[in-house]
This record gives C-alpha cells, structure tokens and sequence, in this order.
C-alpha cells in the first residue's frame, strides 16, 4: 500500500536533487464542468506524489535551506464547518500537520503573505511557469523582490529552475510498493475486459459494454475509469480516440476496447482488447488480429533492462510491416517502408508510453541523441495496432486497399514492467496478462 512513509520518502528524494533549491508545489484545482457543477476532483500527480495530500488548491514547499524542523511546509484550505457541510471533510493545517507530515502548516490564504519569507535565503525556486495562475505570480513577486534587494543584501534565489525534470526522473522509476498498486490497477482491468469479452453479443450498445466495464471499476473500490473508456465496434475502432460509445454492436464487426481503471491512489491501467461480436474472426480479421498479436508478442520480448522503448517499437513496427507485406496491403521491401513511413495510413501511433500516477506517464523517452534505457521498476504499455479505413490517403506507391479489410480496426495493449532476472520473470513483467488476448480465447 501507498503510506506517508512512502511520500516522505519521495520529498527525501527529492530533497537530495534539488541542491539549494526551494520547491513551491501547488496542488489541482477543482475543475468546472459546467455552471456551478465541477468535475470529480483530480489531485496533480506531481503533488500526490509528494505529499498524498487529496485536496484542491493546497500549496507544498520542499526547503532544503530552512531549519529541519521547518522543511516541509503545507498551505492548505482550513477547517470550516459551513463549507465542509456543502463539499465534505477538510483536512485542515491540523489534519496537515497529524497525517501528512507536513512540519509546518498555513491555512491557504496565508500564502501571500508568508512565501516570501520562506523562499529567503533559497540558492534557486523550483517551480514549473505556466501551469499554476494563481500561485505563479506570488512566486514570482517574491522572486522579484529577493533580486531587487540583492545588491544590498549580498544575497538571492538567482535561477528559477523547473522541477519537473527531477520529480519525473523519480517517478519513471518505481518502487516496489507502486509496482504492487499498479499490479493492482492491472488485475481490476483485466477483470473487466473479461467481463466485457463474455457478455458482448449483436445488437448490444456500446455504452451497454462501457457501463460494465466501468461498473466492474466502481464494484472494485477503484475511482472510475482512468481515461474515457474506448468502446469501439467495427469502423469506431479506427478512430483512435473514439469516446462517444454510442453505436450498435454489429454481426460481423470486430470490437475494440481499451479501458483501465484508476485506484484511490491514482496508479492506472491501461488495456485494451480487440474480438469478434459474434464470437467468430472472419479471415480478414482473423489474419489481421494474427499479425496485431504476433507484434505485440515480440515488441514485450523486447522489453528488458538495458533495451529501449524505441527498440520495443521499432520490433512491433517490423513485424507488422512484414506482415502487411505478405497480405498485400503494402509493398516493397520492409526496410524503405520503414524508412519512408509508408506504413502510417495503417499504423499512425507508437507502440507504447510510460505508465503510473498518470496514464500517459511523466519521464523523458529520449535524453539529447539517446533513447532512454529500460531499467528494473520502469512501467510501460505495449499496445501495436491496426486500423484499416478510408480516413488516410494511401500513400504513393503503395497499393489499394480491397474493401473487404476496411472497417477493421485491431489494437491489443498490455502493461508492461521491466523486471530484472529473479525466479518469477526474466527482462519483463505482464501486469495485465489475465486478460486473455490468444486467438482462440478471442472466439466461442
Ligand atoms: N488509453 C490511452 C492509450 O492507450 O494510450
Ligand atoms: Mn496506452
Ligand atoms: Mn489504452
């Protein structure tokens, strides 16, 4: 389980890189959905993991240059009867204080006033521009200020650095206790692809399916989707991010779905599956389907400490190129394919992103020239498709595409760890492999 143990030792970490920097971190804010109804709240991910703090607008600040017992310091809304008697409990500076660890705590609108005497003496502010319109500019006043007296104080913050580069380092890499939330977010998931496979027949809605899945998600104590659920029959499916969920399921048309649930800390699955309606491939999508998973397969083979997700890429990619060329859809040879991407009417996305606190994860893919290294702890999805429809122009040289493959769209995505050689695994764990994907478990 996620404890306070576990967000004092990220601020730990984050301490050691951030050398003399104070860190002014702000919270979410609720979200208007329309007039006076706002969205369910959603914490930024950055400040959950930090602190695991659950409310809107509240305010961290990681000192490193301040006394031990003032280094964490929390601005949060303060206990207030006649408001929690409309939108529920507050924590509370009390609650900050008992439960979160914070060594400090203000009520929030005491911010003004007090960060610039926090921010006093700090070598750098490590703050992200542009994300926080209402703390950005008490940062940046205070910033101001410390500059303006500089040549008479001798001293001031003089680098305003971001400190999402070192928080999504830490959070590319995760620790054993957030491989088991996610193991978790993935067991849930692919219960409900299995739900949704078993019960799917013609003639049903494709909200009908989304409502089940998302039930399964709820009935497991997870917050709800993580993502708008894609539930996508026939031609839907090759709208990548088709979300209105709102046609009939036909005889004859695959089923593509990609649903993943978010936990009550906020670690996130991500699958998605792809079957026949009626039970039965035609041969059209029986060889498609065949050549998805044959990518898929040896793009999680590529999955291991010292690969790269470019590398994951690149193997799906030529798999499913050499594929195509044999069924005709393409043609030439597999290597100016590539190279010429005349591939991409067929197969427009990438074949994976990192996975965590947010479903498309924080962490760099490339450093300057370099992919980016798979290590032990890192979590990614793996998730090839292909989608056969009028929508892109086919590329010069390339032939026609018959009607018989149009409307087929395929996708089949899993998540993925990459794990060190022990006993249980070797190169990569499938966090998602009870949800089934074989050809024959795809039929009835
Ligand atoms: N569900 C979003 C994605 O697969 O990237
Ligand atoms: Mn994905
Ligand atoms: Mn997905």
């Amino acid at each position: 389980m996620i404890d306070q143990h576990f967000h004092a030792e990220r601020r730990q970490r984050l301490f050691d890189l951030l050398g003399g920097a104070a860190a002014v971190i702000p919270a979410a804010p609720l979200v208007t959905h329309h007039a006076d109804c706002e969205w369910p709240f959603r914490q930024n991910s950055d400040f959950w993991y930090l602190t695991g703090f659950d409310e809107p607008d509240a305010v961290a600040l990681l000192l490193p240059h301040r006394p031990e017992a003032e280094r964490y310091v929390l601005f949060v809304q303060p206990r207030e009867p006649g408001a929690e008697v409309w939108t529920g409990r507050r924590w509370g500076v009390e609650g900050a204080l008992e439960h979160f660890g914070a060594d400090v705590a203000h009520p929030l609108e005491d911010l003004p006033e007090l960060l610039p005497q926090y921010l006093e003496g700090a070598e750098g502010i490590a703050f992200r521009v542009g994300h926080h319109p209402t703390v950005e500019p008490l940062v940046l006043k205070a910033w101001a200020a410390q500059l303006e007296r500089q040549p008479r104080t001798g001293s001031a913050a003089l680098a305003l650095v971001a400190p999402c580069p070192l928080i999504h380092r830490l959070r590319l890499q995760k620790t054993p206790a957030e491989l088991d939330r996610l193991r978790e977010a993935c067991r849930i998931s692919a219960e409900a692809h299995e739900l949704a496979r078993q019960a799917t027949v013609p003639g049903m809605g494709e909200r009908q399916i989304q409502a089940l899945i998302e039930q399964h998600f709820l009935a497991s104590d997870a917050r709800g989707p993580a993502y708008s659920s894609i539930v996508a029959g026939g031609d839907n499916a090759c709208v990548l991010h088709y979300i209105a969920n709102s046609s009939v399921l036909r005889d004859g048309d695959l089923l593509l779905i990609d649903a993943g649930c978010s936990l009550s800390d906020y670690y996130n699955g991500d699958i998605t599956r792809t079957f026949p309606v009626n039970g039965r491939f035609s041969g059209e999508q029986r060889a498609l389907y065949e050549l998805v998973l044959e990518a898929q397969k040896a793009a999680i083979q590529a999955v291991s400490p010292g690969g790269t997700a470019e590398h994951v890429h690149n193997t799906a990619l030529r798999v499913m190129v050499e594929g195509l060329l044999e069924l005709g859809l393409l043609s030439g040879d597999a290597e100016g394919v590539i190279e010429q991407g005349a591939y991409r009417h067929l197969y427009m996305h990438r074949t994976g992103h990192w996975l965590g606190l947010d479903v498309h994860d924080v962490g760099a893919y490339r450093l300057g020239e370099h992919p980016v290294t798979l290590n032990p702890g890192m979590v990614l999805t793996v998730e090839p498709g292909l989608y056969v429809s009028d929508r892109l122009p086919v590329p010069e040289g390339q032939p026609a595409i018959d009607d018989r493959w149009k409307g087929i769209g395929i996708r089949i995505e899993d998540d993925v760890a990459v794990r060190a050689c022990d006993e249980m695994a070797c190169g990569h764990e499938v966090l998602t492999a009870a949800a089934l994907k074989e050809t024959a478990d795809m039929e009835r």
